[in-house]
C-alpha cells in the first residue's frame, strides 16, 4: 500500500498551492498537513475551504519546530513578493516583509537539525527575485539551499500557458536526490533572464545547480471571454468614456479598432500611473489578446482590473469581479471566497495559479519524491 507524500504550506494565503499539489483526482498528489499565514481574512478562507488541514494564523517568525507535525516530504513557501516585485520598490529579500523568507528558512534549518528535513523545498516568487539587490537575493536563497545539501534549480512559469492570464512567476526548487533534469536550459521554463541570473551565481551554487525539466502543456484553448459573467449579469460603468479617455494614443487605437471590427471583442485593462514628459499621468492600458493582465492586489496601490467589451459599435466597461479573478487563478467554482470583493481580490491577486502548481507537481515534484510506502 502506498500513501501520498505530505507538505507544509507556508505563506499559504487561500491555499492555492496546496490545491495544486493535491490535484483533484490526481493519483500522484501531495497532501498539505500544516499551513501558516498571518492574514486573518485569508486564514478564514483557508480554514473554510480546508477544514481538515491544521492551520496556524500568525507571523512565520512566531512559529517553533514544535508547531510542525511529523516529517514532511516537501515544504512550500510563497513568500511575500512586494519588496522584490518588478512593479514595486526593490528593497530586496532581506528587507521588510520579504525578510519573512528567512523566518521560513530558519524552520527548515531546525527541521534538518532534528533529522526531519523535507526532501523537496519550493520557493515561489516574482520574477524580480532574479535581479533584486543586483542578484544578491537570488544568490542568497540558492546558496542557503545548496549549503543545506540540496540540488537547486528554478523555472519561470507563466500562468498564460494554462489559463487566460499573463502571470510569470519564478519557482526555485531544491531537491535532495534526483529529479527529472535536462542537460541544459530549455525553453519555455528556463527563460533567458533565468539563464542570465544562473550564470551570475557563485560557482559553488552552480555546482549544485540542476536544470529541472517539465513537460510543456498542450496549447491552451480557453480565453478570457470564456471565464466572464454573462453581460446581462454584469455591473457596467454608467460613464465608460470617463475611463476610456485615459487611454494613450496606442491603446486608443486598439479600442477604436475593436469597436470598428463589428464583432464582439473582449479586452482587459488597468489604470496605471506613467511618467510622460516628466509628469505623472493616469493611463488606461488595454489588451485584446484573449488574456487578462496579471492580477494584482488592491493593497499594492494598483487599480482594479477592468473588462472592456466592444460590440454593436460601442465599448462598455466594468470592473473584473472577485469570482472572475478566482477563475483566472484556476480555483473551482465551489471555492468559498471572502464575502467582501476587496478581500476576494486580495486573496486571488496574491496567489499562485492552481494549474501551474499542479503541472509542477505532476512533472517534477511528485516524480522527485516517488511513491511513499506505508509501514506494513
Ligand atoms: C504571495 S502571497 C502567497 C499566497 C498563497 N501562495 C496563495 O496561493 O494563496 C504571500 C502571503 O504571505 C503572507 N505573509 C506575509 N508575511 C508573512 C509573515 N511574516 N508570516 C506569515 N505569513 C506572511 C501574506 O499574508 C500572504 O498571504
Amino acid at each position: 500500500m502506498t500513501i501520498r507524500p505530505t507538505a507544509y504550506e507556508f505563506f499559504a494565503g487561500g491555499g492555492l498551492a496546496g490545491l495544486g499539489m493535491a490535484g483533484l483526482g490526481m493519483a500522484a498528489g501531495i497532501d498539505t498537513v500544516f499551513a501558516n499565514d498571518m492574514d486573518p481574512a485569508k486564514a478564514r478562507a483557508f480554514v473554510s475551504n480546508h477544514p481538515h488541514i491544521p492551520f496556524r494564523l500568525g507571523d512565520v517568525w512566531s512559529l517553533t519546530l514544535d508547531d510542525l507535525p511529523g516529517r514532511p516530504d516537501l515544504a512550500w513557501a510563497s513568500s511575500p513578493c512586494q519588496d522584490v516585485s518588478l512593479a514595486g520598490a526593490r528593497a530586496g529579500l532581506e528587507a521588510g516583509r520579504s525578510g519573512a523568507f528567512w523566518g521560513f528558512w530558519r524552520l527548515m534549518q531546525g527541521l534538518a537539525d532534528q533529522g526531519r528535513a523535507p526532501r523537496v523545498i519550493v520557493l515561489e516568487n516574482v520574477i524580480g527575485l532574479l535581479t533584486s539587490g543586483q542578484g544578491r537575493d537570488f544568490a542568497a536563497v540558492c546558496t542557503a539551499m545548496a549549503q543545506a545539501g540540496y540540488r537547486v534549480g528554478a523555472l519561470e512559469m507563466d500562468t498564460a500557458l494554462w489559463l487566460p492570464q499573463s502571470r510569470p512567476r519564478l519557482f526555485v526548487v531544491a531537491i535532495k536526490g534526483a529529479g527529472p533534469e535536462a542537460a541544459g536550459p530549455a525553453a519555455p521554463f528556463h527563460s533567458p533572464r533565468l539563464v542570465a541570473a544562473q550564470a551570475r551565481l557563485p560557482q559553488a551554487v552552480r555546482d549544485a545547480w540542476a536544470w529541472w525539466s517539465l513537460p510543456v502543456p498542450p496549447k491552451r484553448n480557453l480565453d478570457l471571454a470564456a471565464l466572464l459573467e454573462p453581460d446581462e449579469a454584469a455591473d457596467w460603468l454608467d460613464d465608460p468614456q470617463a475611463i476610456l479617455a485615459l487611454a494613450g494614443p496606442a491603446h486608443r487605437v486598439r479600442i477604436d479598432q475593436a469597436v470598428a471590427s463589428g464583432g464582439r471583442q473582449v479586452g482587459a485593462a488597468y489604470r496605471r500611473v506613467r511618467i510622460e514628459n516628466g509628469v505623472k499621468v493616469q493611463r488606461l492600458e488595454v489588451r485584446f489578446d484573449g488574456l487578462a493582465g496579471c492580477l494584482r492586489t488592491p493593497a499594492g496601490g494598483s487599480s482594479r482590473q477592468y473588462v472592456v467589451v466592444c460590440d454593436q459599435g460601442r465599448a462598455r466597461v466594468r470592473r473584473l469581479t472577485g469570482r472572475e479573478a478566482a477563475r483566472l487563478m484556476g480555483l473551482p467554482e465551489d471555492y468559498r471566497l471572502p464575502s467582501s470583493e476587496s478581500a476576494a481580490l486580495k486573496l486571488t491577486g496574491d496567489a499562485v495559479a492552481v494549474p501551474v502548481v499542479r503541472a509542477l507537481t505532476e512533472g517534477l515534484l511528485s516524480p522527485a519524491l516517488g511513491p511513499r510506502r506505508a509501514a506494513a
